[in-house]
């Protein structure tokens, strides 16, 4: 039971990746604080949670809350860090490529708003409840921070734009100085970066994919399929773990191998 007792902020936890590692994380013990802006997705998710904790103890609470939004973050964690005393572990999944309609637009298509939403969209969500939870982590000198990075901010995205590629990018830079600043508060941090995950926001592309694009996809994955949530999932909770107390600062690909 790695997470008896621990209270966990996830964000982006309706759906999902987000959702997936929550529900690890109730199931072995945790409080989790699922944070999500889209009231109906929450109203199905929560109860679902609620029912994977079994004999576990561990307990899921829905919050309503735009991780874009500075005050009502503020107010989430303040809230949280009053109600349960403690904020043991950070998820931060919002992001993605797909804020824009033309998610795949060559540097050229992009407009200016374009590249701002996705830069906002992916890093400042990341930086606003990390900025919120870093002062609760330090007074309790432990914390797990466990961000959302993506194989388009390491190597060639093929699915996405360069605008995305560069806040993922960002997010790895971003994950490598704060473990410097916040390891000698006790605190790790650690990303993840997928490949092509099987998600209800990413099925739908992977659907619309020709055939011959799919099979290519499958080809240059030495897994020889794409990622399910739970695949993920995994990892984030190992970071988010003790299991990987003396790890930070580093980014893993979770990738089948791209
Ligand atoms: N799915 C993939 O293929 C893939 C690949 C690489 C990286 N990632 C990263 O993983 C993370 C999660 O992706 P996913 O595919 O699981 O997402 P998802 O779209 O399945 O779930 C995202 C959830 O975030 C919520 N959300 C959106 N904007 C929000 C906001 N401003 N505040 C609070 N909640 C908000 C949505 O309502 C939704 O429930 C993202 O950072 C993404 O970039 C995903």
């Amino acid at each position: 039971m790695r997470f008896k007792n621990r209270i966990a902020l996830i964000t982006a936890a309706a759906n999902g990746i987000g959702r997936a590692t929550a529900a690890i994380m109730v199931r072995e013990g945790a409080t989790v604080i699922a944070v999500d802006n889209h009231q109906g997705r929450l109203d199905e998710a929560v109860p679902a949670l609620r029912q994977v904790a079994g004999g576990s103890g561990g307990k899921a609470e829905g919050r309503l809350v735009d991780a874009l939004d500075q005050t009502q973050v503020d107010g989430l964690v303040a809230g949280i860090a009053r109600d349960f005393g403690s904020i043991d572990i950070l998820v931060n999944a919002v992001g993605g490529s797909t804020v824009i309609d033309k998610p795949t637009a060559t540097t050229e298509q992009l407009t200016l708003a374009d590249w701002q939403k996705l830069i906002a969209f992916n890093l400042d969500s990341t930086f606003l409840v990390t900025h919120a939870v870093i002062p609760v982590m330090k007074r309790q000198r432990s914390g797990k921070i466990v961000n959302l990075a993506s194989i388009a901010g390491r190597g060639l995205s093929f699915n996405s734009s360069s605008a995305h590629a560069a806040a993922k990018g960002g997010i790895i830079a971003f994950t490598r100085k704060l473990a410097h600043e916040l390891g000698p508060e006790g605190i790790n941090v650690n990303a993840i970066a997928p490949s092509v995950t099987l998600t209800e926001r990413i099925r739908p592309h992977w659907e619309k994919r020709t055939q011959a694009s799919q099979a290519e996809e499958i080809e240059r994955t030495p897994m020889r399929r794409v990622a399910e949530a739970v695949d993920q999932a995994n990892v984030i909770c190992f970071l988010a773990s003790a299991e990987s107390d003396f790890v930070t600062g580093i980014t893993i690909d979770v990738t089948g191998g791209v």
